[in-house]
């Protein structure tokens, strides 16, 4: 397809309709003079399989997935890339010459944004990272891969899964009971949440206690509704260095939406400061 063609992608999830996806990807495609169409599609399980296969019929580039499809999607693809297949979830479709592949760029598109945001050496920490669910799958791969912390623990509240996803990793990932953050903060050079605490109505409750954290750790949160949560602002106020999920959400469309002109043959780079001033205005509607 040449760049003057209609392009036409979409986030596929359910929930679907808060998404910001649109309006970044939209507010890319003006940047970059393309002409086409981002649109949010709710998709139920049921029809996850119709919906997919129907991107090749419909002349679709590609697709982005979300909750709760990323670990479904797997099953339709016809070629899944090494770091999804890694990760068990895929959260980027490229259609090529009728067939689907399968990428995941969530880890990746989260490295990219702490390098860019945080002014500190990121190598060779003592890392926490705060839940096991599927958002911190993809990251515990990335941090280990590109950042080559010191150690990694896992906390979670059901302990098992933070057992499941270190095993992932052996020898380096290690786990904490839930309840034995709070005192073990002090340990860690960076902490990431991946729960999905502080988000939405749990907007008041901070995924763990502060109190001991050592000032110059590096504080990171994957939500990012609000942009910066009141954990943030605690961690702030005590020292840290502090990092918010909208770099997270435009780094990971960044790097889909490189996949898509690539696949495309188009030499264009993806407008990051454009995506993120366009995820700015959608978070704070
Ligand atoms: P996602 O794909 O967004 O990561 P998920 O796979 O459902 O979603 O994972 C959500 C994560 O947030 C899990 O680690 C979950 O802990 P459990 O595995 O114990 O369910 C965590 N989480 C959500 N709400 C939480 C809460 N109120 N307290 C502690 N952990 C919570």
């Amino acid at each position: 397809m040449s760049t003057n063609q209609k392009w036409l992608l979409g986030v596929l999830g359910d929930p679907i309709e808060h998404s910001c996806s649109p309006a970044m990807m939209q507010a890319a495609f003006a940047s970059l003079h393309l002409s086409g169409r981002y649109d949010a599609y709710r998709v139920t399980s049921g029809q996850l399989g119709h919906a997919v296969r129907g991107l090749v019929a419909l002349g679709f580039t590609g697709c982005n997935v979300t909750i709760p499809h990323k670990e479904a999607v797997c099953a339709y693809m016809d070629v899944v890339d090494e770091t999804a297949l890694r990760v068990g979830a895929v959260n980027t479709v490229v259609v090529r010459e009728g067939k689907l592949y399968g990428y995941n760029t969530d880890g990746r598109g989260y490295v990219r944004s702490l390098c860019a945001e945080v002014d500190a050496p990121l190598h060779q920490r003592d890392v926490l990272i705060l839940g096991a669910g599927g958002a911190a799958k993809g990251i515990v791969h990335a941090v280990v891969e590109q950042l080559s912390p010191r150690s990694l623990t896992i906390a979670n509240r059901t302990q098992e899964r933070a057992m499941v996803l270190a095993a992932q990793v052996p020898g380096v990932c290690h786990t904490l009971p839930w309840e034995a953050v709070q005192e073990a903060v002090s340990a860690y050079g960076l902490i990431i949440n991946t729960t999905s605490i502080g988000m939405g109505e749990s907007f008041a409750e901070q995924p763990c206690c502060l109190r001991h954290v050592r000032p110059g750790t590096i504080v990171s949160d994957i939500v990012y509704r609000p942009a910066v949560t009141p954990w943030l602002l605690e961690a702030e106020r005590r020292g840290a260095l502090i990092h918010g999920g909208i770099g997270m959400l435009v780094h990971q469309g960044a790097l889909a939406l490189q996949l898509w002109l690539e696949a495309r043959g188009c030499t264009h780079t993806p407008p990051v400061a454009t995506m993120r001033d366009a995820v700015l205005r959608a978070v704070t509607l």
